[in-house]
């Protein structure tokens, strides 16, 4: 039987995952930062609830020995915030969560992992990034700072780790029904306010692709990257972000920033 160790289990895309790999015989280290919110897991006879901030050093380190003494086969990094508005307008610490949060927690955990899936020759390890880790949107720039930061980490790390068999993998996923959006940050600056209010109009207007996929859509995704075998690194999943990559693949990267800042913008 094998184990998957995921972060940010408690919702969303991490708790669908969880509940995928449980259903197909996969024993699952659903790890979240109040287990309280794991009660409806916990009840899977393949769950255990581990507790993890990933913005706490040391829980990350008590989490992976936990892990490892499973003999841990897959790694899922997933938790993530986001973080919108202007760039002018994030506070210091604002900047330095989302990067905790969504970056830096993702090289400690892979770090931590990597010294016992290189010496076992076997593992997986992948992380939860996004469309706007591929292309970006506006009033999105720190946000998109760290997706592209693990797509880009993973890719150069699956060329050091190949070697002792261990897969690097990102999930790309467009949107996704969960609490995201209710537990996203917003940084207001008076300035953008109109512009802000365009970008939200020009989302509602049907003029960017739309359809926004069920966790358990994605989770098929995760489980498909996980057991299929391929030395394949990335997927995009959902139909609105497939549909972003196919288009700025056909146009090329500067026209398509430009067609989306007219479909924004106007201009
Ligand atoms: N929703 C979208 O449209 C979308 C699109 C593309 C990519 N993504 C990415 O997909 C992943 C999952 O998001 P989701 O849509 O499933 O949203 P979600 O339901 O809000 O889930 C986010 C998860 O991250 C956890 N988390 C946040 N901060 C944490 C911390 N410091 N330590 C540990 N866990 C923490 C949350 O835990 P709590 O319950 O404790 O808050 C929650 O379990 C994220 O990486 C996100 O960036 C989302």
């Amino acid at each position: 039987m094998k184990t998957i160790f995921i972060t940010g289990a408690s919702t969303g895309l991490g708790k669908a995952t969880a509940l995928k790999f449980a259903n197909s015989g996969w024993k699952v280290i659903a790890t979240m930062r109040n287990p309280e919110r794991g009660t409806e897991l916990s009840s899977h006879e393949n769950i255990t609830i581990f507790p993890l901030d990933v913005t706490n050093f040391q829980q990350i380190t008590q989490a992976v020995e936990f892990a490892i003494d499973r003999q841990v086969d897959v790694v899922l990094n997933n938790a993530g915030v986001g973080l919108i508005g202007p760039l002018e307008a994030y506070s210091d610490e604002q900047v330095q969560q989302q990067i905790q949060v969504n970056m830096l927690s993702v090289i400690q955990i892979s770090r931590a992992f990597i010294p016992y899936f290189r010496q076992r020759q076997s593992g997986l390890l992948m992380a939860t990034t996004s469309i706007a880790g591929l292309i970006t949107f506006p009033f999105g720039a720190v946000y998109s700072a760290t997706k592209w930061a693990v797509e880009g980490m993973y890719e150069s790390l699956s060329f050091e780790l190949e070697r002792y068999n261990v897969g690097v993998k990102t999930i790309s996923p467009g949107g996704i029904a969960s609490s995201f959006r209710d537990n996203m940050v917003i940084a207001p600056n008076e300035a953008y306010n109109s512009a802000f209010n365009q970008m939200y109009h020009a989302f509602l207007s049907g003029k960017t692709p739309t359809k926004v996929s069920a966790a358990e859509e994605l989770a098929e995704v995760v489980f498909e990257a996980a057991t299929d075998g391929k030395k394949q690194i990335r997927y995009v999943a959902g139909e609105d972000a497939k549909t972003y990559v196919q288009q700025r693949l056909t146009q090329g990267a500067e026209q398509f920033r430009n067609n989306l800042a007219e479909i924004f913008f106007g201009k």
